[in-house]
């Protein structure tokens, strides 16, 4: 059975002290509300990150991510954090090729590869990010383009590297924008994204994919999104600094 994941994308966003109220709100809230193995995932800026997983040390329902790490093992790449510097906090996940990442920080596929690399030398579970522009969707084969951003990135991996990976299917027109992916087309999204992986990996490892939704995703419309056989979950930016929505998301797995 894959997993059901909520996790949060907090960006840049949120002291220190206002990240902390609100991860000790979310933990107080989704205490009696994560069943049937679903996780809670939440991820801080770098410098909440050694605060946050002491706050949440012990709970085994909610974990921590970080939201980028380096492509390069360490050395002289000043403002760089390395996957082992997340791992020695006590880190699990790593969101990796978010799409403001991929625009603004002209991240390639083949730089996400060696991240994806790093993290899992590492012991972190990627979140790996993929998705197409608004452009892309109406005028170009959408389809294509976000299964090369996976075949690039991730095909180089074994099966069992494979086997219960996590990835966040964000169409970027939907991202921040109010504008969410309809049922339908999420779903359309998800299995495509999952008969992919079926085609390399075989349909065993497919299943066990855990494949999220993000894109201004709320407690409206998360039940709806949820409910599809291929989405697991959602990758949550706006909505996830909000205990009450964050929560509500969280209800609706
Ligand atoms: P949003 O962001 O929920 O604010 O649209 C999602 C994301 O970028 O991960």
């Amino acid at each position: 059975m894959r997993k059901q994941i909520v996790a949060g994308n907090w960006k840049m966003n949120k002291t220190l002290d206002q990240g902390l109220q609100l991860v000790s709100e979310i933990v107080n809230m989704v205490q009696d509300e994560v069943h049937n193995g679903a996780l809670v995932v939440l991820c801080p800026p770098f410098t909440h990150l050694q605060s946050v997983v002491h706050l949440t040390k012990g709970r085994t329902n909610v974990f921590v991510g970080a939201q980028n790490c380096s492509d390069k093992v360490s050395g002289a790449f000043t403002g760089e954090v390395s996957a082992e510097m997340l791992a020695s906090l006590g880190v699990q996940y790593v969101i990796l090729g978010h799409s403001e990442r991929r625009e603004y920080f002209a991240e390639t596929n083949a730089q996400l590869a060696a991240k994806v690399d790093l993290a899992l030398a590492n012991g972190l579970k990627p979140i790996f990010c993929c998705g197409e522009t608004l452009f892309q969707r109406q005028e170009q084969d959408y389809k294509a383009l976000v299964c090369e951003q996976l075949t690039e990135s991730l095909f180089h991996l074994s099966a069992d590297q494979i086997t219960g990976f996590v990835i966040a299917y964000e169409p970027i027109w939907a991202i921040g924008t109010g504008l969410t992916a309809s049922k339908e087309q999420a779903q359309e999204m998800h299995l495509t994204i999952r008969d992919h992986f079926a085609a390399k990996y075989g349909a065993e490892v497919a299943a066990s994919l855990s494949i999220l939704y993000g894109g201004s995703a709320k407690p409206s419309n998360a039940p709806e999104l949820f409910a599809n056989p291929d989405v697991d979950g959602g990758l949550i930016g706006g909505a996830s600094l909000l205990s009450r929505d964050f929560t509500d998301i969280v209800k609706a797995l």
